[in-house]
């Protein structure tokens, strides 16, 4: 599977908007997610409270590598090892991208249109099978 050149392009129209209110959309992210799912409070619970920076600066580089995600090996290592630390599983991938959609929804607000969140959610989700996927191995190994 590979993202088609229409995602590509909005992914990259819209980078600038969604690195520059990153912070905000991840902030957002998080107060839906354990919003609609308190029990995964507890997989944060050792988490930085800088976490959402992280996540924000990952979803900037994402945006911005989208045509070149070899730039992203090491980063996406890092992200699979942590996840594997503290038991990230596969069935947690479509809760934080609902939630990463409608914080993307809320904070852009009208330049989110339709379109702009369909390819925001192909390509949460084509990271999203990178990592599940290098996780299975690590999982597969301990
Ligand atoms: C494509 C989706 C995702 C991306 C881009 C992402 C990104 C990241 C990044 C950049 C880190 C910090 C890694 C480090 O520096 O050590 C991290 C850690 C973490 N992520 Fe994710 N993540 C994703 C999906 C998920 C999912 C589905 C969950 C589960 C609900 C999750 C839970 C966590 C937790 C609990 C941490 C560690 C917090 C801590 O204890 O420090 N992530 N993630």
């Amino acid at each position: 599977m590979s993202l088609s050149q229409k995602t590509i392009d909005i992914v990259k129209a819209t980078a600038k908007p969604v690195a520059e209110n990153s912070e905000a959309i991840t902030t957002r992210m998080y107060e839906i997610l354990f919003s609609e799912h308190p029990e995964l409070k507890e997989l944060f619970k050792n988490a930085d409270s800088d976490q959402h920076k992280k996540l924000a600066s990952a979803v900037s580089a994402y945006a911005a590598n989208i045509d070149n995600l070899g730039v992203l090996a090491k980063a996406v290592e890092k992200m699979a090892t942590t996840h594997v630390r503290v038991k990230v599983l596969p069935e947690h991938y479509p809760l934080v991208g609902v939630s990463l959609l409608g914080a993307v929804k809320d904070v852009l607000g009208d330049a989110a249109t339709d379109e702009v969140i369909e390819a925001w959610k192909e390509a949460y989700f084509f990271l999203a099978d990178i990592l599940i996927a290098r996780e299975k191995e690590l999982y597969a190994q301990v």
